[in-house]
């Protein structure tokens, strides 16, 4: 398994990973699709996506969004305070593909994108995750994130926990 940074070259991939991922999804809720246009703005300006490959097929991806609006910035929902939220991250979506579970490749991906984080001084990082979505909530836990609160920031009405973890204490 080699895991990479995708570029916009690998978009086509990434779209067809997203849409194999929600056919297979038991709940629908449980995922939130993004937008082809979303997921190019995070390849080339507003974050970066990891890649897990085998062979040549991309059979996971881990994104993570480090140019926050104001709006958006997740930071705003547990009082960081205005001179910190420039170090906030979030960490995006996350997919593998439904053959490949239970190996490892998410957790791997989470490691490789904390690094990643870390090495551009971000301190704070969100995470937004359905309740029920209890294997990612227990993917997250292992990485030592903590449920803060509820929000319901999609259109949808749909409920996530809102999940944080400090980075700056080991
Ligand atoms: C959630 C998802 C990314 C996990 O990918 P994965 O590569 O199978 O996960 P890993 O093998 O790295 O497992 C890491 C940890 O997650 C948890 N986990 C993963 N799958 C799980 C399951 N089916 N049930 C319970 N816990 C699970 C475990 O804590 C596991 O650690 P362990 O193996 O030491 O017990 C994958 O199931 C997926 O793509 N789901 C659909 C999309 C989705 O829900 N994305 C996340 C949205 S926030």
């Amino acid at each position: 398994m080699r895991i990479q940074t995708l570029r916009k070259e690998n978009l086509q991939q990434i779209l067809e990973l997203q849409q194999l991922v929600v056919a297979n999804l038991v709940d629908t809720e449980l995922f939130y699709q993004d937008t082809p246009d979303y997921i190019e703005d995070l390849l080339v300006t507003k974050g970066v996506i990891l890649g897990a490959f085998d062979d040549n097929n991309l059979v996971g991806y881990r994104g993570i969004k480090f140019c926050l609006n104001a709006k958006e910035n997740l930071g705003k929902e547990i009082d960081i305070v205005e001179s910190e939220l420039d170090l906030v991250a979030h960490f995006d979506a996350l997919v593998v593909h439904p053959n490949y579970r239970r190996q490892g490749i998410a957790h791997r991906l989470n490691i490789e994108a904390l690094d990643l984080i870390k090495q551009r001084n971000k301190k704070h990082l969100f995470v937004k995750v359905s309740p029920k979505n209890t294997a990612s909530l227990a993917m997250l836990a292992k990485l030592g994130m903590e449920i803060k609160k509820k929000i319901y920031p999609y259109e949808k009405n749909w409920e996530r926990y809102l999940l944080y973890k400090n980075l700056e204490i080991p």
